[in-house]
């Protein structure tokens, strides 16, 4: 399993289109069309946002699980754009029956609320992805199987879309939605999409029966965890590693390894915490070498350095069996670079990650200044051709996390990569079909 360590943007979608070589099945178990994986192959750039970057590998079944609030939408404009692209979309890309469906009111009252005086500003991406999980928790929402129930959609849609009407106005004075265009609109949708749809709990554990691999895609990050990340500054969905079980139906204990990714530095978009932000110039260089722009929204992305008290708190609640370093080359040309060791709560050693924002706000960061190398790793696909300094920053984070590195991404075309041996071997056993 894969799982962002950060804020998300950790290069999760070239790592799992690296690693689904070796797999047969991608799952996707968190979040929807908020995440944007940008994968460049022989120079061709691909962003995926709902489909998993396993459909990139035409050996490889991907499946969006039941832990996914998926638009229709947004989905058949993904599909259409992967079969333009000429990539093999029907017959291995499956969506879970049991999906949460995300409706034009879930936008209409996240757009509304987001604006609303009073309120808490999350710089959300817009996507309505908040309100959806809110109904399934709810127990109000409409799932992809009911989707396809024309009759219950339609009830569906005329019982939601008066009630949303009503909240909007009344709360935020919004203009109502049109139920019987929304009807039109979603049961033609359905018709496209019921060819995609299966049980894929049932889907994913068969293929386990048989032996089978799956590498299992987290999207956003341990930070935008809906309970273990920096809460309200959230997104509404389990990105940790527990959340691929429930967001699956496979089982935890058919999951045996889970690979948490970090940029060699830190990034977030959208407001809340961020212990190690750096607005200088240094920040900005970040962002230029980096490009660190939203896949999905476009937004420039905040900048700062390594937290390593925040990947040792990763590397807790996901169970971190490895680390992957992304975008090391972004570094190559500072003569020093800070890494946060430890935070300081009034110039005591602070342990535990705060619970609340405002805990944040009166953390301390204490910093080490690691050499830089000054010489470029852009490509560079063996351990030993990086720089002594560049070695010696990456033992570092794994001494002071306590995690291995198994890969280190240097560049965004999916040749850019070292691949360390014993990691290489356990992929290689994790994936290979037993029985
Ligand atoms: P939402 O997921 O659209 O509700 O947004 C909630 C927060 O999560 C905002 O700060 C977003 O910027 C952030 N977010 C959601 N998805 C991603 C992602 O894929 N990468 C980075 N940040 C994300």
């Amino acid at each position: 399993m894969i799982v962002g360590a950060q804020w998300g943007d950790e290069g999760k979608g070239k790592i799992v289109d690296v690693l689904s070589e070796s797999f047969s099945v991608v799952a996707r178990y968190a979040g929807g069309h908020n995440a944007g994986h940008t994968v460049i192959i022989n120079g061709k750039k691909f962003i995926l946002q709902l489909v998993p970057c396993g459909v990139l590998r035409t050996a490889c079944r991907s499946v969006i699980g039941n832990g996914v609030v998926l638009d229709p939408v947004a989905f058949l404009k993904e599909v259409a754009a992967l079969r333009e692209a000429g990539l093999r979309v029907d017959g291995n890309l499956f969506v879970s029956n049991r999906a949460q469906v995300i409706l034009p009111y879930h936008r209409m009252i996240e757009l509304a609320a987001e604006n609303a005086p009073g309120r808490v500003k999350i710089g959300t991406t817009s996507r309505g992805i908040g309100p959806a999980y809110e109904d399934k928790m709810g127990r109000r929402g409409l799932r992809v199987a009911d989707l396809l129930d024309l009759d219950l959609l339609k009830r569906h849609i005329e019982n939601a879309v008066h009630e949303k009407n009503m909240i909007a106005h009344a709360l935020f004075n919004s203009e109502p939605l049109d139920a019987d265009k929304m009807y039109a609109e979603y049961a033609a949708a359905a018709g496209k999409i019921a060819p995609f749809v299966c049980d894929t709990a049932l889907l994913l554990n068969r293929a386990l029966d048989a032996g089978e691999s799956i590498l299992f895609e987290g999207a956003q990050g341990t930070m935008l965890d809906i309970d273990h990340g920096t809460y309200p500054f959230v997104t509404s969905s389990s990105a940790t590693s527990g959340g691929a079980a429930t967001g699956t139906g496979v089982a935890p204990n058919a999951i045996q390894y889970v690979i948490g990714l970090t940029k060699a530095y830190c990034t977030r978009v959208g407001g809340g915490p961020f212990p190690t932000e750096d607005k200088s110039e240094a920040g900005q260089m970040l962002r230029q070498r980096g490009n660190e722009y939203g896949a999905v929204t476009g937004r420039p992305r905040r900048t700062g350095w390594l937290d390593l008290p925040l990947l040792r708190y990763a590397k807790m609640v996901n169970g971190l069996s490895w680390l992957v370093v992304t975008k090391l080359d972004v570094l190559d040309e500072l003569a020093e670079i800070p890494v946060c060791v430890g935070y300081k709560v009034d110039g005591k050693k602070m342990v535990e990650i705060p619970a609340q924002a405002s805990g944040y706000e009166k953390l301390e960061c204490v910093y080490q200044k690691m050499p830089g190398w000054k010489t470029s790793t852009v490509g560079l696909t063996e351990f030993g051709q990086l720089p002594k300094a560049a070695r010696d920053y990456l033992a570092f984070v794994e001494k002071e996390t306590g995690v291995n590195i198994g890969m280190v991404s240097t560049g965004p075309d999916r040749d850019q990569i070292i691949v360390i041996d014993d990691f290489a071997k356990e992929v290689q056993t994790a994936s290979s079909p037993k029985g």
